[in-house]
């Protein structure tokens, strides 16, 4: 699965971003895709926020406008490297989301935008334990993320962006109870939106 598309969007950001903006017009454009997992959270100014897989710092730039610490964590030196071009103010950590290199407690919220859907299960399960971990106590993950639709409408266009730019992971997720997954490992609160004919889900969960 997945075609050369997949790798050329991962090395041109003109083009992830432009894939991007198409996508984001299923929920109202730009701004509000980047930031649907947090735009109505209370966020404060002093307040330690965590970009978990920030690629190129798509979503930073957002958070950065509601929180003054804003860090971006991604496994790509490319992406730490765009991102700390596109968007300078956030401080940036090159590593994996499954071995967080931070202390236990250290974020008030951590977010992740399109960026489960490329972890296998065991993966996916480690990042969810080290997000709660990192968390302070009362500390909110937001996340936000593909979904199966519940509008078959949408299946048509989700089906083809799936074929061209994703692999087994992602459809593994469509069938993941994220929520639940989240509940099962200590969180509490756990809370799922659906957007765009349910093709992209919103999931909330606090420490
Ligand atoms: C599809 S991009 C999403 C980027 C951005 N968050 C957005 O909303 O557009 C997925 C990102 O996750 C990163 N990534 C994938 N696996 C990772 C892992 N195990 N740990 C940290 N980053 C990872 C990739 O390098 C890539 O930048």
């Amino acid at each position: 699965m997945a075609t050369i598309l997949r790798d050329l969007s991962y090395r041109y950001q003109w083009l992830y971003d432009s894939i991007s903006r198409v996508a984001a017009l299923t929920v109202g454009g730009e701004k509000r895709f980047r930031t649907l997992a947090f735009a109505d959270l209370e966020i404060d100014p002093d307040s330690k926020a965590l970009d978990l897989c920030c690629g190129c710092g798509q979503a930073t730039a957002f958070l950065l406008e509601r929180s003054r610490h804003v860090t971006g964590l991604d496994a790509s030196p490319r992406s730490i490297a765009s991102a700390q071009r596109n968007v300078p103010d956030a401080t940036y950590v090159e590593a994996f989301a499954q071995d967080l290199p931070f202390e236990d407690a250290s974020f008030d919220l951590v977010h992740t935008s399109a960026a489960l859907h490329e972890m296998d299960r065991d993966t996916l399960k480690k990042i969810l334990w080290e997000v709660h971990r990192v968390l302070k106590p009362g500390g909110v993950f937001a996340l936000v993320d593909l979904h199966r639709p519940t509008n078959p409408i949408f299946w048509p266009g989700l089906a083809t962006f799936m074929w061209l730019f994703e692999t087994e992971t992602a459809w593994k997720l469509l069938e993941t109870d994220l929520a639940g997954l989240m509940a099962a490992i200590g969180f509490s609160s756990c809370d799922r939106q659906l957007h765009a004919g349910g093709s992209l889900q919103v999931v909330r969960a606090y420490r």
